[in-house]
């Protein structure tokens, strides 16, 4: 691609996510605040035709292959299948994902797989409704299960499940979700807990390490082998694992313990136009005002350049003078 997205330090960016908004129907509290959290003006979120121009413009000039959707929770958008439809369309698109929180998906799945998505990853921490609502101050785990079997029926390339590991949380959780991801057949992640949090309550002690949590899955299931990463950008290490007779594929995202910024791919757009070249970026680029004053793709192509050209090394959490970004994860984008 001509204007291929290629950092300082020779990094490639071929992987766009897109949020499409920064409203949810639930409150985890490792993302959002439980009250008064404070949204986008609809008319400050991008339309689905300014999220068009950008999206096609990335994948024809500068060389993005994947794209994905996030929020927030994407599917509170108004549309967003219409908006799925659209991108899919895109010419040169290799894969087009969503993260949902899968409250909403028993209504969607059979629609968003008709219209093009190929892939879906899906968060669910804990099986336990208490939990869940200690987690997320929602009630309704049913309808993130009824959500995933509803994914599963509808035949999804790749189904991922995706649970935050938290120390004084998780530990008890581990192991009855991968019974449940390896009964189904659908791969389940670990991920650590990252300082996204709008309540600003993130400390190293919170987290619970990969490590710590394959210790807990191999004194329960026995032997836990390492299968390394599809890709060298994934941000997560595979590792099977066998489960009442079954084999299954799990995975852990040590964005904490072990960064895996040497490798990102990944460039961000938020709901309302910002251009972010790292999820821990300190600013972001605005387009949204740029578009909707007449600005022409060249000018769009030369901002793009621009951003990427910033990206810091690494996200630096562990450095004495880490600061957490302004934006929280749902206004940033998963
Ligand atoms: P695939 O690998 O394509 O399935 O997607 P993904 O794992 O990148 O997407 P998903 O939205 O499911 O991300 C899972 C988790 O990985 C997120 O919730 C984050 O915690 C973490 N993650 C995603 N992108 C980044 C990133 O750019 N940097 C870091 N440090 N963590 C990320
Ligand atoms: N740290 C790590 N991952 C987070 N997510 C949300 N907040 C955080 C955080 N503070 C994840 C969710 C979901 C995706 C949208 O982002 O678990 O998988
Ligand atoms: Fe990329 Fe930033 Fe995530 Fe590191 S923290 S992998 S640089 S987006």
């Amino acid at each position: 691609a001509s204007h291929a997205l290629v950092d300082r330090f020779d990094r490639r960016h071929d992987s766009l996510r897109i949020s499409i908004t920064d409203r949810c129907n639930i409150r985890c509290y490792y993302c959002m605040p439980e009250h008064d959290a404070e949204f986008l003006p609809r008319s400050g979120v991008l339309t689905f035709e300014e999220i068009r121009r950008l999206a096609t413009l990335m994948v024809h000039r500068c060389g993005v292959r994947d794209i994905r959707l996030t929020g927030g929770e994407p599917l509170v958008r108004r549309d967003c299948v219409d908006l799925v439809r659209m991108l899919a369309s895109i010419d040169g698109l290799d894969d087009l994902s969503m993260t949902t929180n899968g409250m909403l998906l028993a209504d969607h799945a059979a629609a968003l797989r008709d219209a093009g998505l190929r892939r879906l990853n899906i968060s669910i921490d804990t099986l336990d409704e208490t939990l869940f609502q200690k987690i997320t101050r929602r009630p309704g785990v049913e309808k993130v299960v009824a959500g995933i079997d509803a994914a599963i029926a509808a035949g999804f390339e790749s189904i991922k499940l995706n649970a935050l590991a938290i120390r004084n949380l998780s530990e008890t959780q581990l192991v009855s979700l991968v019974r449940f991801a390896v009964a189904r057949g659908v791969v389940l992640r670990f991920i650590e807990f990252m300082p996204l949090d709008s309540d600003r309550a993130w400390r190293t002690e919170n987290v619970l390490s990969g490590d710590e949590c394959l210790r807990i899955l191999s004194n329960a299931f026995g032997p836990i082998e390492s299968i390394g990463r599809d890709t060298p950008s994934a941000p997560a290490e595979s590792f099977t694992v066998t489960s009442e007779g079954r084999q299954g594929t799990i995975g852990i995202i040590r964005s904490v313990t072990r960064p895996f910024c040497g490798d990102c791919n990944r460039l961000r757009l938020t709901a309302d136009g910002g251009l972010r070249n790292c999820l821990f970026a300190r600013t972001e680029t605005p387009l949204r005002d740029m578009m909707r004053a007449g600005c022409s793709d060249d000018d769009l192509l030369q901002t793009f350049a621009a951003c990427v050209g910033e990206k810091h090394a690494a996200h630096g959490i562990d450095s004495e003078d880490f600061q957490p970004p302004d934006r929280a994860m749902h206004a940033i984008g998963g």
